[in-house]
């Protein structure tokens, strides 16, 4: 999601506030009492270098002493590019890059050849949708670990009506657009599923695939699932079931599990409902979900469903985690309710040393929280089948962080603690419908925008990318969000007690530590810290999307670096552990206006998978003169957001 879409001055309609409006829905933050001490507690520079994984793990701790000296032993060899922001796509010497898919492309079969002038609902229906986020690399055959044969699976998380569609309005566009034009939209959400195939060192999407799929958010019906399956709250007129879904809304990022489905997050699901609902029964619920009043889109013009006075249970039946099994092109998406309702960022799977499923996900929104579930049941590796529904059964848990370096997983559990019917809960479907404010009660953490959260197998940790907060005040720093006014985002790492694959991750207690706080380390304002020896080409500015690779290295994508940083977003790969932790360096950047989503390994780390959104999304860019026409670089073409293959020239590991 773009943090600059609310200064592109198209108010009121046009204005896509997203997360970072300036506001946010937490009651509880200006409650809460201050942390001050614990910013110089978790801040020594000791506890800082070393990180509790290095020492948990035991790799590198000899050589810490001396780590400034060692800094040059990052394991990343490539040479970094410069920060900078213009048209196009760089990537780091010695790499290539592979335009795959552009939105219009060819998805289904029988798709109409792309045309941005004379746009279809039947033809968007079959074409690759807008605004790609999420990709998931799942091999060919199911099971194998081939890196050239796949299936992608790509989100759609949203639409930027004004750069799709020739002929619109500086402003309030979405009161002028046909329903034809918004049913466009409606289908150009969603996901895409395509067969890629690497051959003579070269990517391409198979054009026929009986794989290929189109999931959007008019057509595809899902089935609820869980706890909250079939509640009063998610009945409607169109379901009095309250158990099929049509549609699925704003899937940012996600995941693939370990039995090979995927998991799609609904994040900004609020912003396409609309209406007062001040005299319904669910006001206060859609008050902690942050429901405008006018609708960021011109949907409910069209759609009923949409204005929460008429439907006011349709919200409740978006904000869960979405799973599907991408190798069956008839699988019917389900919501799993027993994750929580929230605005899922996207959600990683582990499986735990004891065979239990544990899924971490971050609600991105200013001051809310990170959570994880934990399975009832265990991971069957011999019996794909057996895993089908494992996700509905577990316990789901909101984190608290206190200032001696402990992290407290608190259970959502209905009946526990406050979670009862004097505040409100009647039943656990009450506490995942309004996760929040479950939340609230419990204690849980306020954060500084939880993006992505990725456990990295093979170090045993846990990744948190806080991607910034400006409205946290002085008085509200805590460990966690240690910086006033974060404009520049964090990245947060959890350790589980043990170690690597000995990890415990549905342990209640974990310890945490922070890995790098983003800025510029040269701007003592900033507040940044790194490895001592990040370039300047090598910082970066609000995380958001992250990879872990199969040697345990993370890399950071960045969405809003051009607003808070004056540069292009991109991409960062840095150790975690060992001489080259915290050492950021610059792999790759992205055409003015876009942000970085997506990046995804394959097995053999020799691709990687990104994903270009919203490019040309920028002050005074229009479909008729945007700032970037990438990919296609054509006068009748306008920007279209694409997945991009990375590959080394001549073969080898991405990084090294
Ligand atoms: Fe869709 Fe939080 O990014
Ligand atoms: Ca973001
Ligand atoms: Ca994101
Ligand atoms: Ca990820």
């Amino acid at each position: 999601m773009p943090q600059h879409a609310a200064k592109r001055g198209k108010s009121p309609q046009g204005t896509r506030p997203f997360n970072d409006d300036g506001v946010h829905s937490n009651p509880v933050v200006d409650e809460r009492a201050t942390f001050q001490e614990v910013v110089e507690a978790r801040f020594r520079r000791r506890d800082f270098l070393r990180g509790v994984s290095a020492v948990a793990a035991g790799v590198g701790v000899s050589r810490i002493g001396g780590w400034d000296a060692l800094a040059q032993d990052s394991s990343l060899t490539f040479k970094e590019l410069p920060h900078g922001n213009d048209e196009r796509f760089h990537v780091a010497e010695g790499y290539e890059q592979t335009v795959l898919i552009r939105w219009g492309d060819p998805v289904e079969g029988g798709a109409a050849p792309f045309d941005p002038m004379r746009q279809t609902v039947g033809a968007q229906l079959k074409q690759f949708g807008y605004n790609n986020d999420f990709i998931g690399y799942l091999p060919l055959p199911a099971g194998s670990k081939s890196s050239d044969h796949g299936l992608l699976v790509i989100n759609h998380e949203y639409t930027n009506t004004d750069l799709m569609f020739p002929g619109l309005p500086e402003k309030d566009f979405n009161n002028v657009l046909s329903r034809e034009q918004v049913d466009v939209e409606m289908a150009a959400h969603g996901l895409s599923v395509v067969e890629v195939k690497k051959e003579g060192g070269k990517w391409t999407v198979v054009p026929t695939s009986r794989y290929a799929r189109r999931i959007t958010a008019s057509t595809t019906e899902m089935r609820v699932a869980g706890p909250a399956a079939g509640h009063d709250r998610l009945k409607t007129s169109a379901d009095p079931t309250g158990t099929r879904v049509v549609g699925t809304l704003n899937n940012c990022a996600g995941g693939i599990t370990q039995w090979g489905t995927v998991m799609t997050a609904e994040e900004n699901f609020n912003g396409y409902f609309s209406g007062d609902g001040a005299n319904t029964k669910e006001a206060a619920n859609h008050k902690r979900y942050g429901l405008p009043k006018v609708s960021w889109y011109g949907w409910h013009r069209y759609h009923d469903r949409l204005v929460v006075t008429k439907e006011p249970n349709e919200p409740n039946r978006y904000g869960w985690m979405v799973e599907f099994d991408p190798y069956d092109p008839l699988s019917v998406p389900v919501k799993r309710t027993a994750m929580g309702r929230f605005k899922h960022e996207g959600a990683n799977t582990i499986i735990n040393k004891d065979g239990r499923v544990v899924a971490y996900s971050g609600d991105d929104e200013r001051f809310d929280y990170l959570y994880k579930f934990i399975s009832d049941r265990r991971f069957d590796p011999d019996n794909r089948a057996a895993n089908k529904d494992i996700l509905d059964s577990g316990t789901l848990f909101v984190a608290r962080f206190d200032a001696d370096g402990t992290l407290t997983w608190l259970p959502l559990v209905w009946g526990a603690g406050p979670l009862t019917p004097e505040n409100g809960f009647d039943s656990q479907a009450d506490v995942l419908i309004e996760a929040r404010r479950a939340g609230d009660l419990l204690g849980a953490t306020p954060m500084d925008r939880p993006e992505d959260v990725e456990p990295s197998p093979m170090m045993g940790t846990v990744f948190v990318i806080l991607t910034n907060n400006t409205s946290r005040s002085k008085d509200k720093v805590d460990g966690p969000n240690p910086r006033a006014n974060n404009k520049h985002g964090h990245v947060v790492e959890l350790v589980p007690p043990g170690s690597g694959a000995d990890s415990d991750h549905a342990a209640l207690k974990f310890r945490w530590n922070i890995l790098l706080l983003a800025g510029n380390p040269k701007n003592p304002e900033d507040g940044a810290k790194y490895h001592p020896e990040v370039t300047e080409d090598g910082w970066l500015s609000c995380p958001d999307n992250c990879a872990v690779d199969s040697r345990g290295r993370l890399w950071i994508a960045t969405d809003g670096a051009p607003s808070a940083a004056g540069f292009a977003d991109g991409l960062w790969g840095t150790d975690t552990v060992g001489n080259g932790r915290a050492l950021t360096r610059h792999f790759l950047r992205t055409p003015r206006g876009s942000e970085l989503c997506g990046p995804f390994f394959t097995p053999d780390d020799k691709t990687l998978f990104v994903a270009v959104q919203h490019p040309g999304d920028e002050k005074g860019s229009t479909f008729e003169k945007p700032t970037t026409r990438w990919p296609d670089f054509s006068a009748s073409m306008p920007p279209r957001p694409s997945v991009v293959a990375i590959t080394k020239v001549n073969g080898g590991v991405i990084g090294s």
